[in-house]
């Protein structure tokens, strides 16, 4: 159990507050004639709002602006489909009236919004990156420039997560004895660790999470995140081999003593990024046939 802890922390508030806001945003967008929902979110959004303010985290925050405009979304929602009781008209309006004044709409940030997804013409550029996407085990001696790994990570942050709350955390090294210090922890690297010019560690805050009910939350969100990651890195002509973390309990201790990772984000990965080798060459890795894991139902 994570958010039970009396103690206001960025990220457990964070995504508390993104849990709840999420159910207004997600409410607003459901099919069929506008009903009336989302009391109870609504509620616990502006009380979230409201530890926010207490705590003095930031007001410019994408988070807390997220959620105010989730609130004042929900507000033009409502005031469209008035509720049937007058006693819930009666709770809700004047807490989000009370939360909300004073808010400068952040247009940017606005919700719900229209969705503009349709991109039939983007098939043969993702045909592309998802074949040239290869692990890659032999690096060019070149550094790799950061802001263009941070381009990357902004497209990878676009990944879905559960409730939307992005819960990675990504560790970056470049110094060579500390990529071996972290290499020696794992035991993928053989005979190409030496090459790897930049090595990222994934990781996910576990304070993110509830509890026990999502203990495969954490591993879902990170592999989506990593999988755009990959490619958004590729796109930019960046090779990268994830490296698994199968390791015992000490070993990853040792990892966040080494890498300066704090206890509560859990390392799902590593991932080793660089330029390919002028003269690289690939294993084939073969893929399964389609027929032999699509099981269609009658
Ligand atoms: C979670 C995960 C862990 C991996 N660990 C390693 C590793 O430790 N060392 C390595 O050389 N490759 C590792 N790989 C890379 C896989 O071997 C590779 O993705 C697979 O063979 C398919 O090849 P491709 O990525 O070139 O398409 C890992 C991949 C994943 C997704």
């Amino acid at each position: 159990m994570r958010w039970d802890q009396p103690e206001p922390n960025y990220w457990q508030l964070s995504s508390e507050l993104i849990f709840q806001y999420h159910k207004l945003e997600k409410g607003m967008c459901m099919p069929g004639k506008p009903r009336f929902f989302g009391e109870q979110p609504a509620l616990d959004t502006i009380a979230l709002v409201e530890r926010w303010r207490a705590a003095g985290f930031p007001l410019t925050d994408p988070v807390y602006l997220g959620a105010m405009e989730g609130l004042r979304g929900y507000r033009e929602r409502i005031r469209r489909t008035p509720p049937k009781l007058e006693e819930t008209a009666a709770r809700i309006f004047p807490a989000l009236d009370r939360v909300l004044s004073g808010h400068e709409p952040a247009t940017a940030l606005a919700t719900p919004m229209p969705f503009t997804g349709q991109k039939p013409d983007a098939l043969p550029a993702l045909t592309d990156l998802c074949h040239a996407r290869r692990s890659v085990r032999a690096y060019a001696d070149r550094r790799v420039n950061l802001a263009d790994v941070r381009e990357a990570l902004a497209l990878a942050q676009l990944s879905p997560s559960a409730c939307n709350r992005q819960p990675w955390i990504v560790h970056a090294y470049q110094q060579r004895e500390k990529i071996d210090s972290m290499l020696e922890l794992q035991n993928g690297n053989g005979g190409f660790g030496k090459t790897i010019p930049l090595l990222l560690v994934i990781c996910v805050e576990a304070r993110a999470f509830f509890d026990g009910s999502e203990r495969n939350e954490p591993y879902v969100d990170a592999g989506l995140f990593t999988m755009s990651l990959l490619l958004a890195l590729q796109a930019r002509g960046l090779s990268s081999c994830c490296l698994n973390w199968c390791v015992e309990p000490d070993t990853d201790r040792e990892a966040h003593r080494r890498g300066q990772i704090p206890e509560s984000e859990k390392i799902i990965m590593y991932l080793a990024v660089g330029y390919p080798e002028a003269e690289a060459v690939v294993p084939r890795s073969a893929r399964r046939g389609i027929d032999s894991f699509l099981k269609v139902h009658a």
